[in-house]
Formats: structure tokens, sequence, C-alpha cells
């Protein structure tokens, strides 16, 4: 077992396909710099499904059992139903999961079940249509990711879980209607705390709404009470509804970072590796593997990487005068 210099075991794999979406979220593309000019990775650059598929199988090997395919936005990549089916059949891989905008997911959703999909996750921050047009950074309503969620649940995807990052002064006021509209419907709504990932989101401390206040706030209304986690590591802390029909979760990523059980890595679209969220560089694994490196020379690598990785950027967070200068974007290595 693969496991890094703070004793953290190799589990998940994230797999970014494609820097580009069709949202803008002001907190993660900002409109005002990615505008038609924006000059995303050319196709060449991008990992091929077949080079995909393979460092998939290789990271299986180093002890990935659970894998989530993310971007930018996954479903805007040509046929990613494709992937999803080669995803499927690697061996070792027993949780395969997808987090998706939505927007494209209603002619979608039969191929990725159809692919081997197994279960998905789907971003949407508001059902208010101002709140979410805002969010969206493109003005478009809530109505087709809900169409893309009913499709999702029609062909059989389960469970279907529903991320919501929330911004004081934003959306937190539309918390409570989104909880209860997913409570009728039986899927979990998991709050986000929003965090300082990349750049250019102008991330202040006093934009972000602690868990616990979003557990007060609709516990008020609904109430709710704690629940075990479902497995070690898991990053959304469980609450259920009294009336026992229901849960919600919190990722409480700024207020109580999860450092301690992290076991992702995350994989670029062109190519990289990167063992936190947070991280400055990547390690290039597509320039070897197209200059011919063997599976065992990519693991070695690979390997080697996790071995050496000290990351906690979320438990530093709080004891740095300065924020680092450079940090990776969110779409470019996914949530
Ligand atoms: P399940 O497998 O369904 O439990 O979900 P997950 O643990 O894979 O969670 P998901 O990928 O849906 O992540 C939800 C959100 O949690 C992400 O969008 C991020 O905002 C945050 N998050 C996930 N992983 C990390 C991490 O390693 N570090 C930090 N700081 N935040 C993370
Ligand atoms: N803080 C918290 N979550 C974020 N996401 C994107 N940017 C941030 C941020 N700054 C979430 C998206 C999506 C997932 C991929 O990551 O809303 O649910
Ligand atoms: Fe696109 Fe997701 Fe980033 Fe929004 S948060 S711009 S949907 S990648
Ligand atoms: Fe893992 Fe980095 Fe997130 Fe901490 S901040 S949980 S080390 S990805």
């Amino acid at each position: 077992m693969t496991t890094d210099k703070l004793g953290r075991p190799f589990r998940d794999l994230r797999i970014s396909i494609t820097d580009r979406c069709n949202f803008r979220c002001p907190y993660c593309m900002p409109e005002e710099i990615y505008g038609d000019r924006y000059q995303f990775l050319p196709k060449a650059d991008l990992l091929t499904f077949e080079e995909i598929t393979r460092l998939a199988g290789i990271m299986a090997g180093l002890g990935a059992v659970k894998v989530r395919v993310t971007g930018g936005e996954p479903l805007v990549r040509n046929q990613v139903e494709r992937l999803i089916r080669r995803l499927a059949g690697v061996q070792g891989i027993r949780d395969l999961a997808m987090t998706t905008n939505g927007y494209l997911l209603a002619q979608k959703a039969q191929a990725l079940k159809d692919a081997g999909l197994r279960r998905l996750t789907v971003s949407l921050d508001s059902l208010d249509e101002e709140v979410f047009a805002r969010m969206n950074g493109r003005g478009f309503g809530p109505r087709r990711v809900l169409e893309g969620i009913e499709a999702a649940e029609k062909v059989g995807l389960d469970p279907i879980k529903i991320n919501a990052v929330v911004q004081r002064g934003v959306n937190d006021h539309t918390i409570v209607s989104l909880a209860r509209y997913f409570k009728e419907r039986g899927h979990v709504v998991r709050f986000i705390e929003y965090m300082d990932v990349g750049t250019l989101n102008g991330w202040r401390l006093d934009h972000v709404v602690s868990a616990d206040e979003m557990v007060s706030m609709i516990d008020a209304e609904m109430p709710l009470e704690p629940v075990e986690s479902s497995y070690r590591g898991e990053v959304a802390e469980r609450y259920r509804y009294r009336d026992g029909d229901g849960e919600i979760g919190v990722i409480a990523s700024v207020t109580k970072p999860f450092c301690g059980d992290c076991t992702r890595l995350r994989l670029s679209p062109d190519g990289s590796i990167y063992t936190c969220l947070f991280a400055s560089l990547g390690m290039d694994l597509r320039g070897p593997l197209r200059a011919g490196a063997s599976d065992a020379e990519l693991a070695d690598m690979a390997s080697r990487r996790w071995g050496s990785r000290k990351d906690r950027y979320s438990e530093e967070r709080a004891s740095m005068t300065e924020p680092p200068r450079e940090k990776v974007e969110m779409y470019h290595i996914g949530g």
C-alpha cells in the first residue's frame, strides 16, 4: 500500500477530463477572465480516453478504489460515455462516480448509465431563478438542471447527490428551500463551505457560511440530528431529518478541515497529478507516457510522488499570514 509522509493511503482518484465548462460560476471561472478569447487547452494536450484509462489502471494498482470523473464540466467532452465504459472496466475500481453541473444531463443520462456509471453528483447552488442565474454566470435558470436530475433518476442512477456551494449574501437565504425540495425527492444535498481554491475568485473569510450555521438554519425549519459517517475520510458530515425522511450533508472544508483523512489524488486534463486541491505544482505524467514509459515506470513516478506528500493546506490555512501566490484553479483539477 502506498502511504504518504503523514501515513495517509492513496484511495481516491479524481479525474478532470476537460478544462472547459458551459457555466461561468464567478467563484470558479469568472466571465471577465474566461471570455470568448480565453485559450483553453488544445485538443492535442488533452489525455485521450485510452491514456486516461491506462493511468486509471496504474492508479488502481497503487490503491485507488474510487474514481470520480470531473472537469471543468465533464459532459462537454465529446462522447464522455465511451470513457465511462472504459473506466467501468478497470480492475480494482469499486466505485465510479461523476460530478456534473447537470446542464447536459437530460441528453446524456441514459448513455452514462448504459456505459456503467452508477452514481452521480450534480452541482446546483440554488433553486431561485435570479440567484442561480448569477451563480452560474450565464443567466440560466435551474429548470434544465432539474430536468437533468429527473432524467438521471429515470434511468436508475443511484444515489444522486446535490452539491451546493454556499456564499454569504449570495445564496445563503435559499438553502432551506433547496434542502426542502430535495428532501421531498429523496436526494441528499451537501452544502459546501465556500473555499479559497484558485486565485481568481477574490475569496474572503467573511463570504464563508460555516457548516454549523448552515445546519442551524435548516434545523430551525426541519429538525436534524447527526449521523455517523458512512466511511472513514468521508468529506461530508451527515445529518438526518428527525421526521425520518432523508438526510443532508455539510462539507466544512474551511471551518473543520479534513486533511488528516485525505486520500485523494487529482489528475488534470493534460495529464499532471496533484496531491492537493490547493497545490501549485503538479507532476507531469503525459510527457513520460507519450515518450514510451512503461506502466511500471509511471507507477513508480506516481508512487514516489504520493510517498513524498505532506499536503494539509486546509489545516494550515488558519495559521497562514498570507495566502500562497500560486494555486491551481479548481476547474483545472475538478472539485
Ligand atoms: P462521496 O463519494 O459521494 O462521499 O463524495 P466525495 O467525497 O467524492 O465528494 P465530492 O466529490 O462531491 O466533493 C464535494 C466537495 O467537497 C467538492 O466539490 C469540494 O468542494 C470539497 N472537497 C472534496 N474533496 C476535497 C479535498 O480533498 N479537499 C478539500 N479542501 N475539499 C474537498
Ligand atoms: N469552494 C467550494 N466548492 C467549490 N466548487 C467549485 N469552486 C468551489 C469553491 N471555491 C465546487 C462546485 C462543484 C464542485 C466541482 O466543486 O460547486 O460542486
Ligand atoms: Fe463550471 Fe463547475 Fe466551475 Fe461552475 S464550478 S464554472 S459548473 S466547473
Ligand atoms: Fe486534501 Fe489538500 Fe483538501 Fe487537505 S486541503 S483535504 S490535503 S486536498
